[in-house]
């Protein structure tokens, strides 16, 4: 059991104030909140051992590298990655995606066939489009259906020894969606194709094992674990590590350099080129100790439990209109009222301290889907409480009342 209480005295700027009222902060989807556990480690790092890794003989570099490494070795645990090596840092799940959209370059050619999922956030949707235009590959669509869940029959129909790569996010953005990956990753498998996930959202609330579910590629952003912005990972099997080409060249990423040639480095400096976020790697690692200290489970249950009741709160409201009831889902509600505009209400709520997000969320494709110009999403974490979902729900009611 979750003692909330206790976690929230965890979290500084949950005890401030927004515009005269108590931060009710719900908009855990976009980031999360930080622990002074993990603000303590950025503060050690910068007060303590701030010195670039891997190439000095000094104590303080080899303290940072010693800590950066751990971390690596953490995140691989977390994840059940097989090698530390196959942990690449990243600046988050955009630039892991990148990574691997311009590895492909050399792999793919024209007629060849990618798959995205039609609930993508964009991040996971423009690099394989800027893909199919260097290559002349062709992207094709998962579709969706009203309840925001994927049509897997569809999926299948569109294999073929055509395909190449599918795209898919673990847990969507804008509707809260736990896509079937397990599924969708073993039928790609049987026609050869390899498959990213994008963990973005699903980081923050499931304990993925990417061996578990023979993921090629899984993407994580440090920010939505409790961890600071600008840093994340790629996760990616070794054998597709080893044949994807580099994404930026530089210091670090390379064996030897002379002017006729350039040799690599091993993995994982292939893919880290140039000084990285050392400290944001560093407390990426602390984000997932601090979580893992409450457990995973513990969280899901508990947010579970929030989730149920919002929706059956916020349901009651006349003209209130949930997008994305699958059956498997995050604590993430996306709703509109009426027709009054998200950003309407979303303005009002943030007068009265309540912190959500409005708009298309980087998933305009869903939203054409639904023929709206967007939503309101409030999104919960494990340190929102039933009383922070009264206050929202007394705050959508009022936000009603005014533009109605
Ligand atoms: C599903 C999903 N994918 C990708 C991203 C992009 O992550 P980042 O901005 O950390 O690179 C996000 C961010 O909200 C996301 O929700």
């Amino acid at each position: 059991m979750i003692d909330v209480t206790k976690i929230r005295k965890d979290f500084p700027i949950l005890k401030r104030e927004v515009n005269g009222k108590p931060l009710v902060y719900l908009d855990n989807a976009a980031t999360s909140q930080t622990p002074q556990q993990v603000i303590d480690v950025i503060v050690d790092y910068y007060s303590n051992y701030n010195a670039n890794i891997h190439r000095g003989v000094h104590a303080l570099s080899q303290e940072a590298t010693d800590k950066y490494e751990q971390a690596r070795i953490k995140i691989q645990k977390h994840f059940n990655a097989a090698k530390s090596y196959e942990v690449i840092f990243t600046s988050g799940t955009t630039h892991s995606i990148n990574i691997v959209a311009n590895g492909f370059s050399s792999l793919i050619k024209k007629g060849d066939e990618i798959i995205v999922s039609a609930m993508e956030h964009h991040s996971n949707i423009v690099p394989w489009q800027m893909l199919c235009e260097r290559t002349g590959a062709i992207l094709r669509v998962i579709p969706m259906n009203l309840d925001g869940e994927l049509i897997l029959s569809a999926y299948h129909e569109l294999l073929s020894d055509k395909t190449k790569l599918i795209f898919c996010n673990h847990v969507s953005n804008a509707l809260g969606t736990v896509n079937p990956i397990k599924e969708i990753i073993d039928a790609a498998h049987k026609v050869g194709a390899a498959v990213l996930i994008d963990g973005a959202q699903a980081a923050p609330h499931i304990k993925a094992d990417v061996q578990a579910l023979n993921a090629d590629f899984y993407t994580v952003s440090a920010h939505k674990i409790c961890g600071p912005t600008g840093a994340g990972v790629l996760y990616g099997k070794e054998e597709w590590l080893n044949k994807l080409p580099p994404y930026q060249g530089g210091g670090e990423m390379i064996a030897e350099v002379t002017f006729e040639k350039t040799t690599y480095a091993d993995l994982p400096h292939k893919f880290e080129a140039g000084t990285p976020n050392i400290c944001g790697g560093i407390a990426m690692g602390a984000g997932l100790d601090y979580m893992n200290a409450i457990g995973f489970d513990e969280i899901a249950a508990y947010e579970h439990e929030l989730l149920e009741y919002a929706t059956e709160e916020l349901l009651a409201i006349d003209g209130l209109k949930i997008y994305g009831i699958a059956k498997e889902k995050t604590a993430v509600i996306s709703f509109n009222v009426g027709e009054i505009h998200p950003y309407d209400i979303g303005s009002i709520l943030d007068k009265l301290g309540v912190a959500v997000r409005t708009g298309h969320h980087c998933a305009q494709p869903i939203m054409d889907f639904y023929k709206i110009p967007g939503t309101v999403r409030a999104s919960f974490s494990f340190y929102n409480t039933k009383e922070e979902v009264d206050v929202l729900v007394a705050a959508v009611k009022k936000a009603k009342s005014m533009l109605e």
